[in-house]
């Protein structure tokens, strides 16, 4: 995995990416504090993300995924609906190269096109890559949950970040539908 060699393009995610996307979540979730999972996720669940059509795009470096950002329901209280949760991970060895920024780039750009409202991102911390992240893309932090994570022999503060994405119009409508 040379960071010399790559030529990476950002793109919707297909089935084919799930198992990298799912061996670089492991990942995190077995090794790190980033997610809250503690356990691999199935297979299932990131088949089923991707049929709900939320904004899911990936770093492909010639069918390597070496990362990927995608948007979530906040809550499935129906009132969220104009509400997304964004999460963005790479792989380890494919850090501080700019493809956090690339992938932001998209999934930013989606989230305005969809009609979504705001944008929520939550941080375990300390992370200062995705806080860093975040802030360039206009996330500001609206408050911090204190030692709310129980994982690797700590307990984890978690900010969290909200870009406001447009302006609600004066009626913003009843639907699920975030247009
Ligand atoms: C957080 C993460 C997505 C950032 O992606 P990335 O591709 O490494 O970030 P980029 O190279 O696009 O850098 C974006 C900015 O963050 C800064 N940054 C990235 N990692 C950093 C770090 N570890 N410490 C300090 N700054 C960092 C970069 O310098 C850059 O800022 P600059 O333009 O002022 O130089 C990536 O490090 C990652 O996947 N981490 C593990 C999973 C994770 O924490 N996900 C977020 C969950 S909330």
């Amino acid at each position: 995995m040379g960071a010399a060699k790559r030529t990476v393009t950002i793109r919707d995610a297909v089935p084919g990416d799930l198992p990298y996307v799912a061996e670089i979540y492991t990942h995190e979730s077995l090794y790190a504090y980033s997610t809250f999972e503690t356990a691999e996720r199935p297979l299932a669940d990131w088949e089923h993300k991707l049929t709900i059509g939320d904004p899911f795009v990936v770093a492909d470096d010639g069918g390597q995924v070496l990362g990927f950002a995608f948007a979530s329901p906040f809550r499935e209280r129906p009132a969220y609906h104009r509400t997304r949760e964004v999460s963005v991970y790479l792989h380890r060895a494919a850090r501080r190269e700019g493809l956090g920024t690339r992938l932001y780039d998209e999934l930013m750009d989606q989230l305005l096109g969809a009609g979504f409202h705001t944008a929520l991102a939550l941080i375990a911390l300390p992370n200062k890559g995705s806080v860093r992240l975040h802030e360039q893309y206009g996330f500001e932090l609206a408050g911090t949950m204190r030692e709310v994570g129980d994982k690797q022999d700590r307990m984890i503060d978690v900010a969290i970040y909200q870009r406001m994405l447009q302006d609600p119009g004066p009626n913003p409508g009843t639907g699920l539908s975030p247009a």
